[in-house]
Order: structure tokens, then sequence, then C-alpha cells
């Protein structure tokens, strides 16, 4: 085998050691490590992304002197279950490289497509077709699953898929109304090869095709008279390279094929400085439990972040359409599966929105009425994994506020009925089609630097206060911030009845009413994980048993499941690093926040869903010293 060249050092280098990762980047950290590393002929590339550099580094950077740029590569030698991680310095070595046995990426795309070809070539799946009726396997719809782990023979040291299946009567149909239920296909997905075709019984086809485009629902409603949002002067933020500002914040924007969307060192500026607030905040982990028990739908447990990845799926945005405004558009560019570079344009869209009123108040004694519009800085991308679409929604306030908002969209996952049959843990949405009861659960990390990097979380909970010579009228409110010191104490889930939020405080740095500035973490009424602890997925997605964790920053420490959770036995991630109890207190902290939604499907939520929201809001707390949006000039004729 030849060894290819080193391409020529990068240049003109990057404009900062957080700026994306450029096409010129990643064919160079390729180049490296086919001239150092004796690869396989057939190896695959499942993750190319940026080794961002460390907080330590970051500090120490002077003025324009950047540590040399590191890529991370995920490298799939072979068929059987083991990768490399490698993590390569464009200055020209590979620094590390580390084998790991019994690990899988998340599913590759090529070897996807081949799946689907090898399952529709295999007799005893055709055979099983034909039990159903169903002669023209061009009708059929593929959809390779990842399989989880359930000490199935098929996944000894093999990357493996569960195929499943659905009838299209013509290419554009609803690809998930029509269920062919009882057939499952175990595919090794390194070797292209079908290892076996079960048929738990025959289930008729669901009657209806479920469609959903215009030309398939009858008439359009008519009324809607345009509504045109504009900015003549073009909009507030403004952008180099990755690097946005706009009224006193200031961020970076990223994408990273697992996590989507990454947002990092937001800070805010106030009194002539930027004062940071987090380090780094993105979607490290998320799974979707189904709750149906039978053999067809109980093993459903997917982590859409590690199994698939959040940018890997990202979509390229459509103006008009995914964000309406004055939108500014950010590429992402990732690498194919071969090591080419490639660019998703349109992966990040940035607007503004109105948002109705920030503070009013109507004097009544003194005749003025004094109010505030608000408007947010929407940061967003939108990932279709299968079935469901997942939006994210980075919003920024101009009262120093930020919020998370996620909008579940898209298509449930299905189940076919017979005829009369009412499913026990779903829900009937069409006739003769079910839907599983099943949970979405996020983990998002959140590296935290209120003021500075260290930082102490306290929880605080409103009660009543106790009876007694202090509370004469039984009415006094309590509320009782209590400091999380080590891991184990910092495990939590939300309360509503008690208000609980988690503040993030820096008990160095007092604002001007001698009290420690902080941030605090507002849950919204939130689930955790309802499957067994002693389950597959309650051992695998360990990270939503609780909706808080928090731990010392490590750089090693990313993922809240792992960096591999695919067909993972399960413990790795949170559950492991936190039960080291390792101490909390004014420490660089890293907060983890499980927070999603159970979905009780309804006839509403077919054929395709109406967006149902979930999320969490950060809010100063003694950040400043007073409303920080005073300054905000009235609008003309409201005052
Ligand atoms: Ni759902």
């Amino acid at each position: 085998m030849t060894q290819p060249e080193v391409a020529e050092p990068i240049a003109p280098p990057p404009a900062h050691p957080l700026a994306m990762l450029r096409a010129d980047e990643i064919e160079r950290a390729v180049a490296i490590v086919r001239a150092e590393r004796d690869l396989p002929e057939g190896a695959r590339f499942a993750y190319i992304g940026l080794d961002e550099p460390r907080k330590d580094e970051l500090a120490a950077m002077g003025d324009g002197e950047f540590p040399s740029r590191r890529v991370r590569l995920v490298i799939v030698p072979g068929p059987r279950a083991l990768v490399i991680e490698a993590v390569v310095s464009l200055d020209g070595t590979v620094t590390s490289w580390l084998e790991c046995p019994e690990t899988r990426p998340a599913l590759l795309f090529e070897e996807s497509m081949h799946a689907i070809v090898a399952v529709k070539a295999n007799p005893d799946w055709q055979a099983a077709m034909l039990r159903r009726g169903i002669t023209d396997f061009d009708k059929v719809q593929v959809d390779p699953w990842p399989s989880g782990n359930f000490g199935v023979e098929h996944e000894d040291d093999r990357r493996i898929s569960r195929c499943i299946f659905y009838y299209r009567e013509h290419k554009r149909d609803n690809g998930y109304a029509r269920p062919i239920e009882g057939v499952i296909a175990f595919v090794d997905h390194g070797r292209a090869e079908v290892l076996e075709v079960v048929d738990y019984g025959v289930v008729p086809v669901p009657p209806e095709r479920g469609n959903y485009a215009g030309d398939s629902v009858g008439p359009a409603r008519t009324g809607l008279k345009p509504l045109a949002i504009t900015q003549p002067e073009g909009p507030s933020f403004t952008v180099d390279g990755n690097l946005v500002e706009w009224q006193h914040w200031s961020l970076r924007v990223s994408m990273d094929p697992y996590e989507g969307l990454v947002l990092h060192t937001v800070g805010y500026e106030d009194g002539g400085r930027v004062r940071p607030i987090l380090h780094r905040a993105a979607v490290s982990e998320m799974v979707v439990p189904y709750g149906d028990p039978g053999p067809m739908h109980g093993w459903k447990n997917a982590f859409d972040s590690g199994e698939w990845g959040l940018g890997r799926m990202a979509n390229s945005l459509t103006l008009g359409c995914d964000c309406v405004g004055e939108i500014h558009y950010f590429d992402a560019t990732f690498a194919t599966e071969g090591g080419m570079p490639f660019t998703l344009e349109h992966a990040i869209c940035m607007h503004e929105e109105d948002y109705g009123i920030l503070w009013k108040h109507v004097d009544m004694q003194g005749g003025t009425t004094e109010v505030r519009r608000s408007r947010r800085l929407v940061v967003s991308s939108i990932a279709t994994v299968g079935n469901y679409e997942y939006g994210f929604y980075w919003y920024f306030y101009l009262d120093g506020s930020m919020q998370l908002e996620v909008k579940l969209t898209g298509i449930m996952s299905t189940m076919a009925l017979q005829p009369g049959e009412r499913p026990i843990n779903g829900s009937i949405i069409a006739p003769q089609l079910g839907a599983p009861y099943h949970q979405h659960l996020f983990n998002v990390r959140l590296d935290f630097d209120v003021d500075g990097s260290n930082n102490t979380v306290y929880e605080v909970d409103a009660t009543a206060g106790p009876a007694g010579p202090d509370n004469p009228l039984g009415n006094t409110i309590v509320s009782t911030a209590t400091p999380l010191r080590t891991e184990l104490e910092a495990r939590r889930v939300v309360d509503p009845a008690r208000s609980r939020t988690w503040k993030i405080v820096n008990p160095e740095v007092r604002n001007g009413l001698g009290e420690p500035v902080a941030y605090k973490l507002v849950p919204a009424s939130t689930p955790t994980l309802l499957a067994s602890p002693e389950s597959s997925v309650g051992r695998r997605a360990g990270f939503a048993t609780r909706n808080l964790w928090v731990t010392p920053y490590d750089r090693s420490e990313w993922r809240a499941a792992g960096d591999h959770p695919n067909q993972h036995s399960g413990g790795a991630g949170l559950p492991t690093w936190t039960a080291a109890d390792r101490p909390i207190v004014n420490t660089d902290v890293v907060v983890w926040h499980t927070f999603g939604v159970t979905h009780i499907p309804r006839p509403e939520d077919w054929p395709v869903m109406p967006v149902e929201y979930t999320g969490f809001q950060l809010v100063p707390v003694g950040f400043f010293d007073r409303n920080p949006a005073l300054d905000l000039p009235p609008n003309d004729h409201c005052s």
C-alpha cells in the first residue's frame, strides 16, 4: 500500500482555537493518520471532529498565539466490535492512539445501506414477506435500529442492528403508517450479513396510508393573511467566524457530529468587560426508551446522539420554512466515512424573534405607562433521526436569561394491531395502528464558569415555614439553599411542588448587595427514566435516572452515557464517574441536566406530530444588581 503524502500545513491558520473544523483540517488529519499508521484498506472513519483545547490551554493562550489544533477521530478498522480512538495534532503527528475492544461507534451510514440490501436478498426474509402476501419487495421500507444489549448471541463481538419493516404502497407514502408487524432481521453491519430472521406471527398491515403532504389531506384552509417579519436595517447581531455578539451577549457556535449544536464561551458584557457564564453547552446524550413489553418493541431504546449522531443527522435549513426573518446561517463541515470532508450548508440557523413584552407598569397615580418589548436571539438546528425530528433552540434574552427548548416532531414509531386490539402500554392512533408509550430523555452538559471557573452548586427549595413563634400567622415561606458538596450528594431529581431550582454560585465574586453572584437552572416539570434500573436500558441510560448530576471538570468526561453507547452493556458515563464521589465545592463544576417528556401518544399526534416542547431555563440570580434591561429604549409611541 502506498503512503499518501501529508498535506502542507494549514494556511491560513484558523482564526480561533474554537473555530469550527475546516475541510483542509479534516484532509490533513486523515492524511497524517494514513501516513503514520497502516490502516486496513476498508477502514472507516466513524467520527472526525475538533479535539477542543482544554480550558488550561485556552487560558494560557496569548493574543493570537494558539496551541496547535488537534483533531479527534474514531476509526473502525474492520468488521469486528473494535474501534481506534485517535487524536492527531495538525502540526503533523498522531498524539494518541487507543485500540478499544468490545466497542462500537454509532451506526455507519454505508453499512446501514448494505444491511438493507442484504436483508432484501435474504430468502428467509423474503419468505416472511410472502407469508404476508407482500410480493413486491421494492415496496418494503427497511429501518435498521440500534440493537441494544440484551445478551443475544448475535451481539458478541459484532456490530449489529435489528431491522424492522414498513409497507409503502407508493414511494411517497408515510413510511410509518403500515408497519409489517412480527418480523425482525438481525444484521451484522460489519459483514453485511443477515444473521437471523425472526417471525413472531402475521398481523395484518394497517389499512390507511397516513399521508400528510398537502396533496393528500384535501383542500388547504384559507384566511391566513401574510405575516411578514422585516428588519429593514438588518439584524442586531454581528458575526465574525463562529463568534456571535448580540445585545451584551457573546458566544461561539459549532456543530459536533454526535452532540449536534454546541455553544462555547457564553458571556455577557457588563461594565466594559465580558463576564463568563458558560464555557461550553451541548446535548451530551439522549435516549428514547419504549414501554411496550413485546418482542417487537421492548428492545427499542434509541440513543439518538451516541447511536446515530445529532450533527450527522442535522438538516440543511431553508429560509422562510425552518426559520423566518433576517437569518444568518452557519455551515458545518463534517467527514464522510471514507474520511473526505463535506459541507452541510445552513446547518445552524440564527435570527431574532419578537417575544412579547419584557417589562411593563401602569402608574395609576402618576398617569404614566412604561413598557418594553422583549426579543430573543435564536440559535437552532434540527436533526432527523429515522422517524423523529428534534429541533434544538437556544434562546438568549435581553434580561440576561437563556433557555434551551427542544421541539419534538416528525412521526411516531408505530405498531400494527389486530382488528379490535387495544394496546395496554400504548395508544391506538389510527385504524389497526398503535404507538407504544415511550420517553424522550435528553442530557445536556453545562460547563459553567459563572464569573470564573470555580463555582458551587446549591439546591434551592421553597417550602412552608414550620409552625411556631416565628410563624404566628402560618404564612411564612422559606427558601432553603443546600450546597451540593460531593458528586453523590448532587444526584438529584426535580420537585415542582417545592419550586426546586439549582443555583450555580461563584462564592468569590460579590454583587453590589454583597451577595455571591449566580445563575440558576430552572428545570421544567420533567420525568426521569421509568424503566427499572436493572433493565437493559436502566443500566445503559443511567444518566436518565436523575435530573441533576454535578462533576468536577475532566476533559475525558464528555458524554453522559459514555463515548460509545451503541450495544454497550451499561454503567458508563455519569453513574461511573460520580461513584468516585469527588468534592465539587468551589471548583470548576460541570452540571449535567436530564430533561424530557414521557410521550403518551394521541390521535392528534398522527400522522405527523405537532411540535411537543421540552427544555429548561438559565436565569441570573444576583449576577446583576438590578433588572439589567432597564436601559432598553421605549418604542416611540408606547410611553
Ligand atoms: Ni414521542
